[in-house]
């Protein structure tokens, strides 16, 4: 358990930089994550209802480069480009992280902080960018104050990030880690938290080390639900205290599926995720039909095909209409036969992306 990780953070928050440190630089590539137990419905602050279990991607993820420097007075200063280029809604959100996490970090005050950042993976395509940005940011800032310190990047640097990673956007808690990750307190795992993420300690099963993840674009349209919006549905849904309880029992089975190599179970419980998230976003007030036909399409007809082919692959879906097609290493020859041959017509102009399993963030300078 956490015991009081607030309070331990701000007891060890560092003060002013040292004159004589100059500029300090990091820069970090850290990937998304793709949830298969949701986390949706959140306490203040940043306290998830139910725990969550995701694994980290490879291929998809944000690069941030963040270069931190004194000047006169108490003020902060911040200059942040995406891609090349200014972005007022990115930028404000940062701006209002870093105000959120301004006591952990009193350094930050009285500096210039140049925040530069670009994704792999287009923006609103069903991969969380708040994920591997959120957790990009954390584990940058985490680094300087490592750097103030002279520490090392060890067990404590990384949870650290994710506690303050998760402070930004929940599901940005995962991203720190490789692998297979929990985040929220699960009554058997004493090293679980509600506070920070947690890599899976145990080892998976053969099908599982080698999990893949084709995301199919069914629409690149902006999300008309984000992500706060829809946690806050989850505040007074008729069905909130069933779906907690199923949450629990899902990760707990999800969990025991993939240590004992069980795909049969690993299916059925990724689907049911995907169509409880739905479920909850259809049920609630107001309510919210995120779901295109192709999207019902390329479900049915992955269903069809399981049954036809006995082929291993699932299903997920985030708070947007694109399909995440997960399946182990070893089926990805069938699996990209029915994406070219019969899914990419369901997709936006036959886009889709190429995902696996990944393991976890990478400092690439300091
Ligand atoms: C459906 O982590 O984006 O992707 O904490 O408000 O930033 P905030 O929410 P966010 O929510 C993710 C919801 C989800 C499921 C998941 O990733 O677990």
């Amino acid at each position: 358990m956490s015991g009081g990780l607030h309070q331990k953070y701000l007891d060890e928050a560092v003060g002013q930089i040292p004159g004589s440190m100059g500029i300090l630089k990091s820069t970090w590539r850290c990937p998304s994550n793709i949830a298969l137990v949701k986390y949706w419905g959140k306490k203040h602050v940043q306290i998830p209802a139910n725990p969550s279990l995701s694994f980290t991607l490879s291929n998809s993820y944000t690069e941030m480069n963040l270069t931190i420097g004194k000047h006169a007075g108490n003020a902060q200063e911040l200059e942040y480009s995406f891609e090349g280029e200014q972005n007022e809604a990115f930028e404000s959100r940062i701006r209002g992280y870093l105000r959120n996490i301004s006591s952990y970090f009193p350094f930050l005050s009285g500096c210039n902080i140049r925040i530069a950042s670009r994704n792999t993976f287009p923006h609103s395509s069903g991969i969380a960018s708040s994920a591997s940005s959120m957790g990009a940011l954390a584990l940058g800032i985490c680094s300087i104050e490592r750097q103030i310190l002279d520490g090392s990047k060890d067990e404590d640097f990384y949870r650290k990030a994710s506690y303050m990673a998760r402070l930004g956007s929940g599901s940005a808690a995962r991203s720190v880690y490789g692998g297979f990750v929990t985040w929220g307190t699960m009554e058997d795992n004493e090293h679980t938290s509600d506070e920070f993420a947690t890599p899976l300690a145990e080892s998976v099963g053969p099908a599982f080390t080698s999990l893949c993840d084709a995301v199919l674009i069914i629409s690149p349209d902006k999300k008309s639900v984000s992500s706060s919006q829809g946690h806050a549905l989850m505040d007074d849904h008729p069905y909130a205290g069933a779906r907690y309880l199923q949450a629990r029992k899902n990760i707990l089975d999800l969990r025991r599926a993939i240590i004992g190599n069980d795909i049969k179970t690993f299916i059925q419980i990724a689907e049911n995720e995907a169509l409880a998230l739905h479920g909850l976003m259809m049920s609630s007030d107001p309510a919210f039909l995120l779901l295109k036909p192709g999207t019902l399409q390329v479900m049915s007809r992955i269903q069809e095909f399981r049954k036809e082919k006995g082929i291993s692959v699932a299903f997920t879906l985030d708070a947007g209409p694109n399909v995440h097609l997960i399946y182990p290493g070893y089926e990805r020859e069938k699996v990209l036969a029915l994406i070219m041959d019969e899914l990419l017509g369901y997709c936006y102009q036959e886009q889709w992306l190429d995902d696996r399993m990944g393991t976890g963030p990478e400092e690439l300078s300091v």
